[in-house]
């Protein structure tokens, strides 16, 4: 915990809490954390996080995903520069002298009068669960070599590390919470990256080259750990004016996801099962209305989720449904009245979101009664919804979203904005433990953090605030 509410409605509920009391007030806590306002600038070019490696045509920007449903598969991608060079992928367990070889795809686009590197896919397949293994990209010219750890086998009760980074961009703050998230003492084993990469649509004619360095500056992170993508606003790159009027189209060359083990149509909705979490990644900027692609295949998904299989569903987006800051508000409305019925009647845990440069975590609250002429439109305390928690905070040159809508609502647990990272920490299926940890802090700070209780397995009160 260790956060100070500065009204006296919020020092008396964090009273009530330790003398156990009931209180009644307006919102939660709105931290008093008061960041320094400085600017967020870019890293320039020349930045060490984005220097190419050596070598001729050595593979950068390398970066693995899972590669199928239930975490037996990791997508391996790389960028060549000088040519196309080799698509192969050489890989063995730690425990084994034995290299298999597996074969992928090679492609480069446009964009406006950018032409990329020469980008590489390459789906590894039939891994054991819970191995290491090593893996080898630059085949025949400078061979780079990288490793990851697969999951263990699906299960209810299989404890799993989930990081949790949004709007991550490449700035000064960026490098801060990439490398405050690295030495997380609970240490992440994947992140859920909940959209908005490189913000390379901000620079002039959408300069491509900042996807190169914003692929070179994550790799540290990325060849190592799978990164659950989410598309984002800024990963929609349409611009009509320079030509180019299809989107998301650096996006989904560069960052390839498994929506086809899910019986999705396009990569921008999908889902995944690793270890006891069911993960559901929506697309804020894709239709969603009743009948589109994305609504059937969410309302025919939902009903595949097995809780005594994976008790933890979780759910990834890019534009908040519950935000209480005066930027980007409402954005995620008609999406909240499209889904939210679903999600309540499924039991969704959480609702991770970005896009508001901030942190904010709601109550367990819904907003499901209103039809239009019964007025009830207030959210509601809902033991059976999700905690929704914005975490758009990874310090892209944007900067802060600072100033909130007043007073906190009543839905709003804990805002402030800082940036930072987060953790879900999974115990088994009725615990995980949430933790927010903001940039400034030492490792051992947890700005906000909270006990989740499963809906399905343990379906008690875990809100932090008395009511
Ligand atoms: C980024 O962070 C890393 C790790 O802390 C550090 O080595 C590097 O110098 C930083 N780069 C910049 C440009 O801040
Ligand atoms: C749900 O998962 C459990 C545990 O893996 C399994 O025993 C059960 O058959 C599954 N139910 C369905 C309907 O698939
Ligand atoms: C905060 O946002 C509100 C609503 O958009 C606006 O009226 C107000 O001027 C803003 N305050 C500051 C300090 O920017
Ligand atoms: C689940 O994890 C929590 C937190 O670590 C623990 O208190 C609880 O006893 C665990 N449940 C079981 C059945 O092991
Ligand atoms: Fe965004």
């Amino acid at each position: 915990m260790g956060f100070l509410g500065f009204s006296w409605c919020s020092a008396i509920a964090v009273l009530g809490l330790l003398l156990n009391a009931v209180v009644f007030c307006n919102g939660g806590t709105t931290s008093a954390f008061v960041r320094p306002v400085e600017k967020t600038v870019d890293m320039p070019l020349e930045s060490d996080v984005f220097l190419a490696p050596h070598g001729y045509n050595a593979p950068q920007q390398v970066h693995i995903t899972q590669g199928d449903h239930v975490g037996k598969a990791v997508i391996v991608s790389w960028v060549t520069m000088e040519e196309a060079g080799s698509s192969t992928v050489l890989y063995w367990s730690e425990n084994s002298k034995n290299k298999n070889k597996a074969k992928g795809t090679v492609g480069r686009y446009k964009f406006y009068s950018y032409t990329s590197g020469h980008i590489h896919h390459c789906t590894i397949k039939n891994l054991e669960f819970d191995t290491k293994y090593y893996y080898e990209v630059g085949i025949g010219h400078t061979a780079r070599t990288f490793w990851f750890t697969t999951p263990p086998e699906v299960g209810p009760d299989v404890p799993y590390t989930f990081g949790l980074i949004g709007d991550l961009g490449q700035s000064y703050d960026s490098n801060k919470t990439l490398t405050h998230y690295e030495s997380n003492p609970t240490k992440g084993k994947t992140v859920l990256f909940v959209g908005d990469l490189s913000y390379a649509d901000t620079y002039p004619n959408h300069d491509n080259e900042r996807w190169d360095t914003w692929g070179r500056f994550v790799e540290r992170s990325t060849a190592y750990q799978p990164w659950i993508w989410t598309a984002g606003n800024h990963e929609i790159d349409f611009a009509p004016d320079l030509g180019e009027t299809k989107p998301f189209k650096p996006f989904t060359h560069r960052y390839h996801v498994p929506y086809k083990a899910s019986n999705s149509v396009a990569p921008f909705w999908y889902s995944i099962k690793r270890a006891s979490a069911y993960i559901i990644v929506l697309s804020s900027y894709s239709a969603y209305g009743k009948y589109t692609p994305q609504y059937q295949w969410l309302l025919a998904e939902l009903l595949k989720v097995n809780r005594s299989e994976t008790p933890w569903l979780i759910v990834l987006l890019h534009a908040p449904w519950y935000n209480s800051y005066n930027y980007h508000y409402m954005e995620g409305e008609t999406m909240r009245v499209m889904f939210e019925p679903w999600f309540v009647q499924h039991k969704v845990d959480v609702v991770f979101a970005g896009h508001v440069h901030a942190y904010e975590r709601s109550e367990r609250v819904s907003n499901i009664a209103y039809n239009v002429v019964n007025g009830i439109c207030s959210p509601v305390k809902d033991q059976s919804a999700p905690v929704y928690i914005t975490i758009g905070d990874g310090g892209n040159l944007e900067g802060l979203a600072t100033n909130m809508t007043e007073p906190q609502p009543k839905y709003s647990a804990f805002r402030e904005a800082s940036f930072g990272h987060a953790i879900f920490d999974i115990k088994n299926r009725t615990h995980a433990y949430y933790s927010w940890h903001r940039n400034q802090d030492g490792n051992a700070v947890e700005a906000d953090s909270l006990w989740f209780f499963n809906r399905i397995w343990h379906q008690v009160d875990d809100s932090t605030s008395t009511h």
